[in-house]
Protein backbone atom coordinates (compact mmCIF):
# COMPACT_ATOMS: atom_id res chain seq x y z
CA UNK A 1 0.00 0.00 0.00
CA UNK A 2 1.02 3.59 -0.58
CA UNK A 3 -0.07 7.03 0.22
CA UNK A 4 -0.94 8.99 -3.64
CA UNK A 5 -0.60 12.58 -4.02
CA UNK A 6 -4.10 14.37 -3.63
CA UNK A 7 -5.30 16.57 -7.32
CA UNK A 8 -6.31 19.58 -6.04
CA UNK A 9 -8.75 22.14 -6.86
CA UNK A 10 -7.65 24.15 -9.82
CA UNK A 11 -6.30 20.96 -11.68
CA UNK A 12 -7.94 20.59 -14.78
CA UNK A 13 -8.13 16.74 -13.84
CA UNK A 14 -10.79 16.89 -10.93
CA UNK A 15 -13.55 18.26 -13.83
CA UNK A 16 -13.09 15.29 -16.18
CA UNK A 17 -15.56 12.37 -16.20
CA UNK A 18 -14.30 9.27 -14.68
CA UNK A 19 -14.68 6.52 -17.30
CA UNK A 20 -16.60 2.93 -15.68
CA UNK A 21 -14.24 0.00 -14.70
CA UNK A 22 -14.11 -3.30 -17.10
CA UNK A 23 -11.27 -4.80 -15.70
CA UNK A 24 -11.57 -6.14 -11.50
CA UNK A 25 -8.07 -6.74 -11.27
CA UNK A 26 -4.62 -6.27 -9.13
CA UNK A 27 -4.54 -3.16 -10.53
CA UNK A 28 -8.18 -1.93 -8.95
CA UNK A 29 -6.96 -4.50 -6.03
CA UNK A 30 -3.77 -1.77 -5.48
CA UNK A 31 -5.90 1.45 -6.36
CA UNK A 32 -8.68 1.04 -3.76
CA UNK A 33 -5.61 -0.43 -1.02
CA UNK A 34 -3.88 2.90 -1.78
CA UNK A 35 -7.04 5.12 -1.93
CA UNK A 36 -7.83 3.75 1.91
CA UNK A 37 -4.66 4.46 3.00
CA UNK A 38 -4.57 7.94 1.56
CA UNK A 39 -8.05 8.26 3.01
CA UNK A 40 -6.83 7.83 6.20
CA UNK A 41 -3.91 9.64 6.19
CA UNK A 42 -5.42 12.92 5.27
CA UNK A 43 -8.48 12.20 8.05
CA UNK A 44 -11.01 12.48 5.04
CA UNK A 45 -14.22 10.19 5.44
CA UNK A 46 -14.47 9.73 1.27
CA UNK A 47 -11.75 9.61 -1.47
CA UNK A 48 -12.91 9.65 -5.34
CA UNK A 49 -9.90 7.71 -7.83
CA UNK A 50 -9.96 10.99 -9.94
CA UNK A 51 -8.65 12.25 -6.60
CA UNK A 52 -5.62 10.39 -6.96
CA UNK A 53 -5.30 10.71 -10.44
CA UNK A 54 -7.26 8.06 -11.74
CA UNK A 55 -10.19 8.44 -14.04
CA UNK A 56 -11.80 5.74 -13.43
CA UNK A 57 -15.30 5.18 -11.69
CA UNK A 58 -14.17 4.10 -8.66
CA UNK A 59 -14.71 5.83 -4.77
CA UNK A 60 -14.74 4.91 -0.87
CA UNK A 61 -16.61 6.16 1.59
CA UNK A 62 -16.12 6.12 5.29
CA UNK A 63 -19.52 7.24 7.40
CA UNK A 64 -21.65 6.08 9.88
CA UNK A 65 -19.13 3.78 11.26
CA UNK A 66 -19.05 1.78 7.92
CA UNK A 67 -16.32 1.77 5.22
CA UNK A 68 -17.49 0.75 1.86
CA UNK A 69 -15.57 0.49 -1.69
CA UNK A 70 -17.90 1.64 -4.74
CA UNK A 71 -17.29 0.72 -8.01
CA UNK A 72 -19.15 2.01 -11.21
CA UNK A 73 -21.68 3.77 -8.39
CA UNK A 74 -24.93 4.43 -9.73
CA UNK A 75 -27.66 6.75 -6.74
CA UNK A 76 -30.72 4.79 -7.15
CA UNK A 77 -33.05 6.17 -5.12
CA UNK A 78 -32.87 8.99 -2.72
CA UNK A 79 -35.48 10.67 -0.01
CA UNK A 80 -35.87 13.72 2.09
CA UNK A 81 -33.02 16.57 2.57
CA UNK A 82 -30.02 17.57 4.74
CA UNK A 83 -28.34 20.77 5.07
CA UNK A 84 -24.67 20.19 6.75
CA UNK A 85 -21.57 21.09 6.29
CA UNK A 86 -19.13 19.29 3.83
CA UNK A 87 -15.46 19.58 2.98
CA UNK A 88 -13.68 17.90 0.08
CA UNK A 89 -9.52 16.98 0.11
CA UNK A 90 -9.36 18.59 -2.91
CA UNK A 91 -10.44 22.09 -1.86
CA UNK A 92 -8.27 22.27 1.53
CA UNK A 93 -8.99 25.44 4.06
CA UNK A 94 -12.78 25.87 2.84
CA UNK A 95 -15.70 24.62 4.45
CA UNK A 96 -19.42 25.28 3.65
CA UNK A 97 -22.91 24.03 3.89
CA UNK A 98 -24.54 21.95 1.13
CA UNK A 99 -28.04 20.68 0.67
CA UNK A 100 -27.93 16.51 0.27
CA UNK A 101 -30.68 13.98 0.27
CA UNK A 102 -31.16 12.38 3.77
CA UNK A 103 -31.71 9.20 2.69
CA UNK A 104 -29.98 7.62 -0.21
CA UNK A 105 -29.45 4.25 -2.10
CA UNK A 106 -26.76 2.95 -4.43
CA UNK A 107 -25.52 0.32 -6.49
CA UNK A 108 -22.49 -0.49 -7.36
CA UNK A 109 -19.83 -3.50 -7.77
CA UNK A 110 -17.30 -4.46 -5.62
CA UNK A 111 -14.02 -4.90 -6.26
CA UNK A 112 -14.59 -8.53 -7.19
CA UNK A 113 -17.04 -7.82 -10.03
CA UNK A 114 -20.27 -8.59 -7.74
CA UNK A 115 -23.15 -6.02 -7.57
CA UNK A 116 -24.68 -5.33 -4.60
CA UNK A 117 -26.64 -2.17 -3.03
CA UNK A 118 -26.09 -0.04 0.32
CA UNK A 119 -28.24 2.15 1.78
CA UNK A 120 -27.56 4.84 4.06
CA UNK A 121 -28.28 7.99 6.16
CA UNK A 122 -27.07 11.36 6.42
CA UNK A 123 -23.19 11.12 6.26
CA UNK A 124 -23.04 7.94 4.65
CA UNK A 125 -25.64 9.75 2.29
CA UNK A 126 -23.92 12.77 1.74
CA UNK A 127 -20.78 11.20 1.52
CA UNK A 128 -21.81 8.58 -1.48
CA UNK A 129 -23.44 12.02 -3.44
CA UNK A 130 -20.12 14.00 -2.73
CA UNK A 131 -17.80 11.36 -3.96
CA UNK A 132 -19.93 9.89 -6.92
CA UNK A 133 -20.36 13.74 -8.42
CA UNK A 134 -16.56 13.87 -8.18
CA UNK A 135 -16.82 11.03 -10.80
CA UNK A 136 -18.56 13.27 -13.43
CA UNK A 137 -16.50 16.42 -12.35
CA UNK A 138 -18.41 17.62 -9.72
CA UNK A 139 -17.12 20.01 -7.06
CA UNK A 140 -19.64 20.23 -3.89
CA UNK A 141 -18.21 23.87 -4.21
CA UNK A 142 -20.43 23.89 -7.03
CA UNK A 143 -23.56 23.41 -5.17
CA UNK A 144 -22.58 25.30 -1.61
CA UNK A 145 -23.94 27.84 0.26
CA UNK A 146 -20.92 29.61 -0.02
CA UNK A 147 -20.41 29.58 -3.41
CA UNK A 148 -19.72 33.65 -3.25
CA UNK A 149 -16.71 33.21 -0.38
CA UNK A 150 -15.37 30.40 -2.26
CA UNK A 151 -14.81 32.81 -5.81
CA UNK A 152 -13.53 35.21 -3.62
CA UNK A 153 -10.72 33.08 -2.16
CA UNK A 154 -10.10 31.90 -5.52
CA UNK A 155 -9.46 35.04 -6.88
CA UNK A 156 -6.70 36.33 -4.13
NI1 LIG B 1 -14.31 15.61 -2.35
Amino acid sequence: MAIRKIVYDGDELLRKKSKPVKDFDDDLDQLLDDMKETMHANDGMGLAAVQVGVLRRVVIVEANGMFVELINPEIVSQEGEDIDTEGCLSVPNFNSKVRRPYKVTVKAFDRYGYPFEITGEKYFARCVCHEVDHLDGILYVDKCENKEKYLKGKRK
